[in-house]
């Protein structure tokens, strides 16, 4: 059995401030049992969040990393630096990255085996453009994505990798993709990781489902079998709607 996974994205999002008060809200709220729930935050936000969120049950998330361990690299941010914050996950490759910042099926690649290797889960993002999904490319160009992130990971690790598919045109649009849409893509992923992996290693990644996902159509999406969660940006930036993205988990 796969533990349900729900991940708030903040993207851009919350100042220090914003990011306690968050902290503070999700205090008052009863606990939830049996859905992982994980906030990725700025970086700028990550100390005081590791502090303020301890005793919610809210794992902390980093949104990038880079996969050298240390080095001349003016601006980034190395899964040790992350680590000793107490990052449990790191979001690698989301859509925007690759949109805005060059990411590539290369470099999404070195970041996940590092996040792997330093103990960080990463959550590898994959997803097609509409042009490529009126195209009919969606299952060539995900496979791809994942088969390239994966390239070179142990199998013993898949145990640690979720994967969040995300249908670049359901980002922040609130046109989601439909459940069993979501849920066909999502099996051929999983099929992929087996083709690479083996059936045992493939049926133990968590797969995510993310776009446009919000407290009143997040039970659709997990209802649907190889759906093991969500990742969530808009809708995830409150404490009452993320609460209410894990109810609905
Ligand atoms: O990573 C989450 C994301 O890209 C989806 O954003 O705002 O459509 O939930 P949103």
């Amino acid at each position: 059995m796969r533990t349900p996974i729900v991940a708030g994205n903040w993207k851009m999002f919350k100042t220090i401030a914003e990011a306690k008060q968050f902290a503070e809200a999700v205090k008052q709220q009863e606990e939830v049992e049996g859905v992982e729930q994980v906030v990725c935050a700025p970086f700028t936000a990550l100390p005081a969040l590791a502090e303020a969120l301890q005793g919610t049950g809210i794992a902390l998330g980093a949104q990038n990393m880079h996969f050298e361990e240390q080095g001349a690299f003016t601006g980034e941010i190395s899964p040790l630096m992350l680590k000793e914050l107490g990052v449990k996950y790191v979001i690698i490759g989301h859509s925007e990255r690759r949109q805005y910042f060059h990411e590539t099926d290369e470099s999404v690649n070195k970041k996940t085996r590092a996040a792997l290797k330093h103990g960080l889960r990463p959550i590898v993002c994959v997803g097609e453009s509409l042009e490529e999904r009126e195209a009919g490319e969606t299952a060539a160009v995900v496979g791809k994505q994942t088969k390239a992130a994966l390239a070179g990971a142990d199998t013993a690790q898949l145990a640690d990798v979720v994967i969040a598919y995300e249908p670049i045109w359901a980002i922040g649009t609130g046109k989601s993709s439909t459940a069993a849409d979501a849920n066909e893509t999502i099996a051929v992923i999983r099929r992929v990781i087996a083709e690479d992996f083996g059936e045992a290693a493939a049926s133990v990644v968590r797969i995510q489902y993310g776009g446009s996902v919000k407290p009143d159509n997040i039970a659709s999406f997990m209802a649907e079998p190889d759906i093991d969660g969500a990742l969530v940006g808009g809708a995830s930036l409150t404490a009452d709607s993320f609460r209410g993205l894990v109810l609905g988990a």
